[in-house]
């Protein structure tokens, strides 16, 4: 499909991070001039970085020709053979497709007829409560599955114990033929999923070793489930390309994520520890669950990069308009001066409502007639934008023409270079998660993980929990 790219470019708008539209919480010209030097070194860090050590992700946009056309063949012979595709995968290897799917795919997609649906049920399963796994048996029939085990490390406990459990399943009803209904997307030289399809007979994707889960939506992580739901993944590779060349450029103030990246750091700077995502499309409702790891994971760190002691972070809020204006904005709104807000609109909705009349004799309902749902939601957006203006809030906007393919590889872009930049500006290591790992060893050895018993041996000289604290 062919895009234009001056058509469904997105636009930020940072009118409201400035004093001069949100008072004295806001930041003026002379201000942002003064971190010209930072920015300039966070700029070239991340430009030196590119494609080397963990930023391998910044040339998926480039690099990717035969494994798009392998992961479309592939895609097409899922659709052909398959009435239920399911991820098994958590964090980065879950919530990149998960914001895929609900970003372009109907929005009631496993509920449409097959012939509308045009691809099989999706379903990602990033979660070990075995409520939910049981749940899964009731809605599929295992042997018109097929099933992508996604981990980049190859031993996440949640992913290998889904992966046990359906392998054990697959076998049993289906003998050798099993094989044929598990794709492993892994690192290919290190893990022990990769040693596991190589035996197996799997067929494998491979995650590039300089893309870390949460920067791996572009490669094949999200790219294979979004094929199989017809999701144009050359266009996302596009959209992402076309944003990537944008934030090419030194200059802070035609350099969307460099922009983005210095207000949200001055913000933090002036004790603004959360960012809250509101995008006003149920499409985006999981990019802002995406978005929340991205930038939690990256940003939260205790070590500034020369190894002295930190604590670093804001922590991401995901919010939905205009849902949660009846549930959050009234905090954000006269609540403490410590969040930064993300609005995203859309231009244009992909469906239009208009709302019928039928109310003449109550004004305070007719108001409503004759306008559409689209009117409707872009009124409150803006109407929300206000208040919190208003109120001194800091906020701003991304705005995006239409919610495609295009624009949400644009958007996924900005949001991986703006939290590269803004790791930049900060100090820290933004690619790796040693908080993480953490708990992942400690999962390790309470499970009785071979070379774990030091960590064992850790836990149980843990202070213990005392009964009178549990009442
Ligand atoms: O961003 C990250 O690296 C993590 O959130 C991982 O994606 C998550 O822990 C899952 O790891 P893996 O893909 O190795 O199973």
């Amino acid at each position: 499909m062919r895009y234009n790219k001056k058509e469904l470019r997105l636009r930020v708008d940072f009118n409201n991070m400035m004093s001069k539209s949100v008072g004295h919480e806001g930041f003026s010209e002379r201000q942002i001039a003064s971190y010209v030097e930072e920015v300039e070194a966070a700029f070239a860090a991340v430009t030196a970085g590119r494609g080397k050590g963990m930023m391998g992700w910044t040339e998926l946009p480039y690099n990717q020709d035969d494994v798009v056309e392998d992961i479309l063949a592939t895609a097409k012979q899922i659709r052909k053979n398959f009435e239920y595709f399911v991820v098994l995968g958590i964090g980065g290897s879950a919530l990149g497709p998960i914001a895929a799917f609900q970003a372009i795919c109907h929005l009631h997609y496993n509920d449409l007829p097959k012939r509308k649906r045009k691809g099989p049920k999706f379903y990602v399963e990033d979660n070990v409560d075995p409520e939910r796994m049981q749940a899964l048996f009731d809605v599929i029939d295992v042997e018109k599955t097929m099933f992508n085990v996604i981990t980049k490390s190859g031993s996440t406990s949640e992913t290998m114990t889904q992966y046990l459990i359906i392998n054990d399943i697959l076998k049993k009803k289906l003998g050798d033929k099993a094989k044929d209904h598990i794709i492993a997307t892994t690192s290919a030289n290190s893990g022990n999923l990769i040693k596991i399809a190589q035996k197996e007979g799997y067929k494998t994707f491979f995650i590039p070793d300089g893309v870390g889960g949460r920067f791996s939506e572009l490669c094949p992580v999200g790219l294979l489930p979004a094929a199989v739901v017809n999701i144009d993944i050359k266009g996302l590779l596009q959209g992402a390309r076309y944003m990537d060349e944008q934030c090419s450029n030194p200059n802070v103030k035609k350099n969307p994520a460099l922009l983005a990246a210095l207000m949200q750091y001055m913000a933090m700077k002036r004790g603004k520890n959360i960012s809250v995502m509101m995008p006003y499309a149920d499409g985006l409702k999981f990019v802002a669950d995406w978005y929340a790891q991205l930038w939690a994971e990256s940003l939260g760190k205790n070590k500034n990069l020369d190894g002295t002691a930190c604590n670093k972070g804001q922590t991401p809020v995901k919010s939905l308009g205009v849902t949660d204006q009846h549930s959050q904005v009234q905090l954000y709104a006269e609540g403490p001066f410590d969040k930064v807000i993300t609005f995203i609109g859309v231009d244009n909705y992909r469906a239009e409502v208009k709302i019928p009349d039928g109310c003449e004799d109550f004004p305070n309902v007719n108001f409503l007639c004759g306008h559409t749902m689209s009117e409707l939601i872009t009124a409150e957006r803006k109407a929300t934008e206000y208040a919190l203006t208003k109120a001194g809030k800091l906020n701003h906007t991304i705005m995006l023409p239409v919610l495609n393919e295009f624009t949400l590889g644009e958007l996924l872009m900005f949001f991986m270079l703006k939290t590269a930049y803004a790791g930049a500006l900060m100090g820290i290591d933004t690619f790796n998660q040693p908080g993480v790992e953490e708990g992942k060893n400690a999962t390790y050895a309470l499970l009785g993980r071979p070379g774990y018993d030091e960590k064992r041996a850790e836990l149980a000289n843990a202070p213990q929990k005392l009964n009178k604290y549990i009442i």
